[in-house]
């Protein structure tokens, strides 16, 4: 595959005047890579995307499938360049791009990492997102890995430390970000607020948006045995602008009750095709990511979990014109 057509970006070695240190080099790859993107298509549309992998890159770049958008961890396009870089500046160019952050920690109790932010910064510079998204939730080391997100207690406290990282990550970036609902296992004793009093409040007092992971709540409600239609009901939906689906893994506590694992390695399961429906149809169609991270499929059955979320996006708006018309 030839990059070079249409944008000339120098793939081969740079090299740097003796006195640069290595991060100086990195910045200077970030910018000098950055001019050749063609940055139009920035606006995600209603459609389904893929989280972008590894595995599919040639097939997508050879065969330009019809697809919505792609998403990418920002965590695994902060080195400075090589393949993963050509790849996404390939792909960036035919299609939105949606950029969705593990390693913030935006709920720790601690300052957020500032040279995290500056690389995220630069990789929003260069790539132009049409949405960036971060979770509600902290990390226990800079990882990449979503399994190793905590949730957080909804507390007075979490709620000022929350929203001030929210300010910061928004007013260095110079963007709204979107906030996701977390998958949990267990609740907070010490908690005060619901979680959806927690992000309502997150919403007002940051301007914030939100991306609703309907997986995440199937989880979280089997998980803690409550409602997730109630859930979906009573949460701000005017503020969402993506929606994530993905599979999980369903386990047993030591009860033997179900416990449901967030693990992002199979199909969407029906029950969350069922509250995905219920969403849109209160909502209408949003920007829907199929999220698939380990275990990775071929493209094709990749492929087909974006199509039915689309599908469903149109039905379920079919359905929902029909009922206005006939005023049910
Ligand atoms: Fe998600």
């Amino acid at each position: 595959m030839n990059f070079a057509v249409g944008y000339p970006v120098n793939h081969g070695a740079l090299s740097f005047p003796s006195e640069l240190n290595g991060q100086d080099k990195e910045d200077m790859t970030l910018a000098l890579e950055s001019v050749a993107l063609d940055t139009r298509l920035q606006a995600i549309l209603s459609r389904a995307g893929v989280g972008l992998k590894a595995e599919h890159y040639r097939t997508i770049v050879a065969t330009r499938p019809d697809i919505g958008f792609f998403e990418v961890h920002a965590e695994n396009y902060m080195g400075a360049g090589g393949p993963p870089h050509r790849y996404l500046t390939e792909i960036r160019n035919h299609y939105p791009l949606s950029l969705h952050g593990v390693g913030l920690s935006i709920g720790a109790a601690r300052p957020l990492d500032r040279d995290h932010l500056r690389r995220l910064k630069q990789l929003i510079e260069r790539y132009q997102p049409g949405l960036f998204s971060e979770h509600l939730a902290w990390s226990t080391h800079d990882t990449r890995f979503f399994d190793d997100l905590l949730p957080v207690p909804y507390t007075s406290e979490t709620l000022a430390l929350v929203t001030d990282h929210i300010d910061e990550v928004q007013d260095t970036l110079g963007r709204q970000m979107l906030l996701e609902n977390p998958s949990t296992y267990l609740a907070f004793a010490e908690s005060t607020y619901s979680e959806i009093d927690f992000i309502v409040e997150t919403v007002r007092r940051t301007g914030c948006g939100l991306l609703l992971d309907v997986n995440n709540v199937y989880v979280s409600s089997t998980n803690q045995r409550w409602d997730p239609i109630r859930y979906l009901d009573e949460y701000p939906l005017a503020h969402v602008q993506e929606i994530h689906l993905a599979g999980y893994t369903r386990e047993a506590d030591e009860a033997g009750r179900p416990l449901l694992i967030d693990t992002h390695d199979r199909p969407v399961d029906e029950h969350v095709w069922s509250l995905f429906e219920h969403a849109i149809g209160r909502v209408g169609p949003k920007p829907t990511l199929i999220e698939w991270d380990t275990k990775v499929p071929t493209w094709p059955e990749l492929k087909a979990e974006a199509d039915r979320a689309e599908a469903t996006m149109v039905a379920v708006g079919k359905r929902e014109r029909h009922r206005a018309a006939i005023g049910y």
